[in-house]
């Protein structure tokens, strides 16, 4: 072990009793925020420091500048942290996203809460982040709210409070891949599976298949028969040999659009109508790949209380926005454009979604219940693929020529600057509530209250 690293370590046992720092290089006296941060109360994030080997950087840092930190409660550690990404974060493997990840909450910059500038600004990470300020003086960094301003001031720097952990996107993604990559190469090559044309049911005892290989059966047959849903001949064959873990995947695509931000309604209503979000873990863990149209919040506000009036109509209007193909920005836009109009299919049968070219984007559906690609590639692990839209698509003869729906002027997709997201229950999930009232299907609904 070097002498940095003894001092920093040193600089570690000392801190709590004398804040005596002696031979760890310039930049860090008694009255370092650095001290202070790992003197203080928020000994879940001192010790994630500790454990990422970053108390060098950190006093090197700040030797060179004032910094702000943003220090989460212990609890957003401890308690909140989906447990698979605490173990993800803590294999020394992924040392580099835990510095990454930690290195997000630190400012090169001295912000207390008396100058808080709303605006996106550099981490140590390199990864930007975005501070917000709210009309009556709260303070958010990212989506997490500042639960205590100015926690600790020292000459050297800040230390805000704040509610949960951020998430910098690029952390995200890498869990992501290292998830999908862990579920593929954990499966043995098996033979290839046969399908009764005439019965649509596999052949013989469910034969194996190979992993990453598409099922069989069409998307549909694997659907299991609900109320709302198009035809669905048949439960599921569900044949035990799950391959992919969806139901982590789903969950990582809902935390993903939170963590995007603009897209709270729709990850609300996946959290909420778990029916839903089971059923997409279950049709991506027997091999099925979904891309998702999501319509951003803006989207959900402006569906009419007629569009929502009908029996399961809020999951069929989700399963109008699901695909049973993986596609990209990338390859959509490359398809429109050679062939112009092309029409996918959704797990909605018989409906179909028609996309063409417009404005050097993809745009869904026809005259006003059309909507652009807004915000691509939101989320994309191979399996999922999530595309964010602006409007809610609503097939051909679910659109009730009598309530024209004022269709706000939109323009072809900009670069989506700093959406502000802010969550509501959405009308979306308030339909979605009252039918399950309805239907006394309460207990299928996390959250209906
Ligand atoms: C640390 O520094 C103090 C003076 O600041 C000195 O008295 C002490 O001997 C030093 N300790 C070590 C281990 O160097
Ligand atoms: C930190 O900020 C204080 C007050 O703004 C300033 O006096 C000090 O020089 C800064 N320290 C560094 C290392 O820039
Ligand atoms: C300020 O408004 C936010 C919502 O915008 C709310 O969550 C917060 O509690 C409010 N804070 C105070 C001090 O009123
Ligand atoms: C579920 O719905 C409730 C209220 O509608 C909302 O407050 C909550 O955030 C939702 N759950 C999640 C995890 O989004």
């Amino acid at each position: 072990m070097g002498a940095p690293a003894y001092g920093a370590v040193l600089l570690f046992a000392l801190a709590p009793a004398a804040a005596v720092v002696n031979g760890s290089g310039a930049g860090v006296n008694s009255n370092s925020v650095l001290v202070a941060l790992l003197d203080s109360h928020y000994t879940e994030l001192a010790e994630l420091v500790e454990k990422a080997l970053l108390l060098q950087t950190l006093e090197d840092a700040v030797g060179r500048h004032n910094v702000t930190i943003f220090a989460p409660r212990n609890e957003a550690l401890e308690r909140d942290l989906d447990p698979e990404f605490k173990r993800f974060l803590l294999e020394p493997r992924n040392l580099k996203s835990l510095q990454t990840l930690l290195l997000f909450h630190v400012l090169p910059a001295r912000h207390p809460a008396g100058s808080w500038p709303a605006a996106s600004h550099p981490t140590l990470s390199g990864e930007d982040v975005e501070l917000a300020a709210g009309a009556n003086g709260s303070m958010r960094v990212a989506h997490a709210a500042v639960t205590r301003p100015d926690a600790v001031l020292r000459p050297d720097g800040v230390i805000h409070g704040i509610e949960r952990l951020l998430v910098p996107r690029s952390v995200q993604e890498d869990f992501n891949r290292r998830r999908s990559l862990a579920a593929i190469s954990a499966v043995l090559p098996t033979g290839a599976p046969e399908v009764d044309p005439r019965t649509h049911r596999l052949k013989k005892p469910a034969p194996p298949v190979l992993p990453g290989a598409p099922p069989v059966l069409p998307v549909w047959d694997a659907m299991a028969p609900g109320p709302s849903i198009a035809p669905a001949p048949a439960p599921g064959p569900g044949n035990g040999k799950h391959h992919f873990d969806g139901h982590s995947q789903v969950k990582d695509f809902i935390q993903t659009l939170v963590l995007y931000g603009g897209y709270n309604e729709l990850a609300d209503i996946l959290v909420n109508l778990t029916s839903l979000a089971t059923e997409m873990g279950r049709l991506v863990s027997e091999g099925y790949v979904l891309t998702v149209l999501a319509p951003n919040d803006e989207a959900m506000a402006r569906l009419t209380t007629d569009q929502l009036s009908e029996p399961g109509s809020p999951e069929n209007i989700l399963y109008y926005h699901m695909i049973p193909e993986y596609q990209t920005e990338e390859s959509m836009y490359n398809a429109v454009r050679r062939f112009g109009k092309v029409r996918y299919d959704t797990l909605r049968l018989p409906h179909k979604v028609v996309a063409r070219e417009a404005d050097g984007s993809v745009k869904f559906g026809q005259g006003e219940g059309s909507a652009y690609l807004f915000d691509p590639d939101i989320y994309t692990d191979g399996r999922i693929s999530v595309q964010g839209i602006d409007a809610v698509l609503l097939p051909e003869d679910d659109k009730k020529p009598a309530t024209p729906v004022s269709a706000p002027d939109r323009k072809a997709p900009a670069v989506t600057g700093s959406r502000k997201s802010k969550l509501r229950r959405g009308k979306l999930l308030e339909a979605t509530c009252r039918m399950a009232g309805v239907f006394g299907q309460r207990s299928r609904l996390a959250s209906c209250q």
